[in-house]
């Protein structure tokens, strides 16, 4: 066996493989430079921690998979018992799979076992050229008996340096709401017990350098990419290790394995960056912009029915709405909740899949016709994991719920969640979907909502989150591949279920169902962190907003949408002229700057006053960029400071300008700096370093910026 390093990007990962016990995380981190076997086991030699008094007489091995029997005393890797005994591992190490081809993601399979306990370990870890890591653990059963799992969690090291921690929290309409403290000693848990990703779910669990930011400080990051129950966690401890990990949260009884049965992990994603919170979003930002499967066509500009009409379903009045869109410049129309049997309101209907004859009288190809004629796409909402009490297929199916013997969980939104791990339940849902698309021409989208927690989702006595979460993935894994030309969008509830596991399987997700635009700058920042912004649905909303009531002129909330996968939610018939010609010019500019929108650096400056947003995308030769300078408030300070505009080529001169078609923002009287007239000329280091003033903006006003290279 061998110390390996894996070098990809600036990020390297080196691993302690000699053996006798599982590998031990010498580095992850920044590249340690091209390390002969003898530099690789001086590095490793220079980190083995001292042996202090009362203490293990022996280092504690800190693995990929920790364990007490290897002297850790933190969270262990692995809980589980066979019947009480076999719970605790001392795995050996079997051999490694190691593979660095030039031009593909390094690979390493560490294979391990422990006899005693009758179990097998396969590690599985990949660092794609970017330097994102990926970490899988797989534990197979090799004894007699079943053995009972109930946490297995990959963790990794992170060096003392990294004392403070940011995470994301949230709830309905605020989704993404960070937190930051310093790390202290003790676990920092984040557990999500939802039964799908949660609004509360943090993207990312970030720890780095003191005052890390947007574009300074050196940063280390997991996400867990799982729809169901999931943990992501921070352990800081006395004795000096740091660790972050994460993985599925698992109910007593939920995996048992036979012998021979085995449990994978979710995919615990790492990223590490000495450029803020930035360099963290560019790896992942352009590892899921590599993926085969992600979006490639230009994202549609959308119009999204349900603020416009919620479930006042009339062809005509959606044949109007159809028409404005088309003269505005959308490209996609989505037909939001209320088309099914009985769906009136928010209290039946979930599970009848057929269109409602009552609203529908010829069916909804009429509709789609229209929309297809006017050169838009179509799209249905769906929600298909749910039923309620008050519909056909509950009356016939009380059994198909995911519940405990005897009693239903408590309603939500009138709802309660079908048990997909039935087969006959599974096999009517994905035969209605399939048949809604494949009996109508044209409809090329699915909004795939899931408007409620799983609570004491039993499976025939069992829990069940593990089990339903496996199959909605099945089941949209089955449906693409029958309908490969169809997207689909994740939502919940807005934004309760944006992982990476759901977006291996769908092409955005809704990012909230705040459409305020102020709120949303915040929920769109943040929700980027992990996702670029093409695969972020953000809509303009009414000028009232609906969810918090505040009044927002057309060019910040259209500013706000403009950094997304674009769209609009709002009854656009109702609109006036003047409305109508301005909406119509933001999306054009939108479509004009969708191909650097949708494929550039997404940039987030760091500016002093916290009332004073500014984000950007820079494109990727640097030849192009659009900033936004948003004002969330007034500030005590009049004039807070020149914006720096951070990301573009430093020795390349830039044309700084405001977007040209859309109305100028509302400043305070006589507040425009003299450059914005005419446009400046700097360099990309002037503007990275010195910024441009900019005018005083009145709060929850938005300022667009358009950047050309003029070298
Ligand atoms: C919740 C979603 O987040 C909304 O956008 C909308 O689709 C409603 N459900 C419909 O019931």
């Amino acid at each position: 066996m061998t110390i390996l390093h894996l070098r990809r990007a600036r990020t390297s990962l080196v691993l302690d493989a000699r053996g006798p016990g599982l590998p031990r995380v010498v580095h992850w981190g920044g590249d340690v430079g091209d390390l002969d076997d003898e530099g690789l086991r001086q590095l490793t030699d220079a980190t083995v921690p001292p042996v202090v008094p009362s203490s293990f007489d022996e280092p504690a091995v800190l693995s990929l998979l920790p364990e007490p029997s290897a002297g850790w005393s933190g969270r262990p890797g692995l809980a589980g018992h066979r019947d009480g005994r076999d719970w605790s591992t001392a795995f050996r190490l079997d051999g490694l799979d190691v593979d660095q081809p030039a031009d593909a993601p390094a690979r390493v399979v560490v294979r391990a076992s422990d006899p005693a306990a009758g179990l097998a370990l396969t590690i599985e870890l990949t660092l794609d050229r970017r330097g994102l890591l990926t970490i899988r653990h797989r534990l197979r059963n090799d004894g007699d008996g079943a053995y009972e799992l109930r946490e297995l969690t990959p963790v990794l090291p992170v060096p003392a340096v990294a004392t403070e921690l940011l995470d994301l929290t949230g709830r309905w309409c605020r989704e993404r709401s960070p937190q930051r403290h310093p790390w202290q000693h003790g676990a920092w848990v984040r557990e999500g017990r939802h039964g799908r990703t949660g609004h509360d779910a943090t993207l990312l669990l970030v720890a780095g350098t003191p005052g890390f930011g947007f574009g300074h400080g050196e940063v280390w990051a997991v996400h867990t990419a799982w729809s169901g129950d999931h943990v992501t966690f921070a352990e800081r401890r006395p004795t000096g290790e740091s660790t972050l990990g994460g993985g599925e949260l698992l109910a007593p009884g939920e995996i048992r394995l036979g012998p021979g049965e085995s449990y994978d992990t979710p995919l615990l994603y790492a990223v590490w960056s000495d450029a803020g919170l930035d360099g963290l979003s560019d790896v992942l930002h352009s590892h899921l912009r590599a993926r085969p499967g992600h979006p490639r066509s230009p994202r549609p500009v959308t119009l999204n029915v349900w603020e416009a009409v919620y479930f006042d379903h009339d062809l005509d009045r959606l044949r109007a709405l159809a028409d404005r869109a088309a003269q505005i410049g959308v490209e996609r129309f989505v037909l939001d909740d209320g088309w099914f049997r009985g769906r009136r309101d928010d209290t039946a209907g979930l599970g009848d899949w057929y269109v409602d004859e009552g609203v529908w009288p010829d069916g909804l190809q009429p509709l789609i016709d229209h929309v297809t004629g006017q050169g838009l796409q179509f799209g249905l909402w769906v929600e298909p994991e749910m039923v309620n009490p008050d519909s056909d297929l509950f009356r016939a199916h009380r059994d198909w719920l995911l519940a405990v013997p005897g009693r239903l969980p408590p309603a939500w939104r009138n709802q309660q969640a079908l048990d997909l791990g039935r087969p006959e339940a599974y096999d009517y849902v994905l035969e209605r979907l399939d048949a809604l698309l494949s009996d109508h021409r044209g409809i090329s989208y699915l909004k795939w909502d899931q408007n409620r927690d799983l609570t004491e989702a039993g499976h025939h006595g069992r829990p069940g989150v593990h089990g339903q979460t496996a199959a909605v993935y099945r089941l949209l894994d089955e449906l693409r591949g029958r309908h490969p030309g169809v997207e689909i969008e994740s939502c919940s509830s807005g934004g309760a279920r944006v992982d990476l596991a759901i977006l291996a399987r769908t092409d955005r997700v809704w990012a909230s169902d705040c459409n305020d635009a102020l709120e949303r700058l915040a929920i769109q920042r943040w929700t980027g962190l992990l996702l670029p912004p093409e695969l972020i649905g953000t809509h303009i909303g009414p000028e009232r907003s609906h969810t918090t009531h505040r009044v927002h002129d057309l060019g910040f909330r259209a500013a706000t949408a403009l950094f997304g996968h674009h769209g609009i939610e709002w009854d656009i018939a109702s609109i006036s002229a003047a409305e109508q010609a301005e909406l119509a010019a933001w999306v054009a500019l939108h479509k004009r700057l969708r191909p650097l929108l949708h494929a550039g650096r997404v940039v987030r400056v760091d500016h002093p006053d916290p009332a004073v947003w500014a984000h950007g995308v820079v494109a990727g030769d640097k030849t192009q960029a659009v900033y936004a300078v948003a004002r969330l408030a007034t500030s005590v300070t009049q004039v807070p400071g020149a914006v720096r505009l951070p990301g573009l080529d430093p020795d390349r001169r830039y044309r700084v300008r405001p977007a040209a078609d859309v109305p100028a923002p509302a400043t305070i009287d006589r507040s425009t700096p003299i450059w914005l007239a005419t446009g400046v000329t700097l360099t990309g280091a002037a503007l990275a370093r010195v910024g441009v003033q900019v005018p005083a903006l009145h709060p929850e006003q938005s300022l667009i910026l358009e950047v050309d290279t003029v070298d």
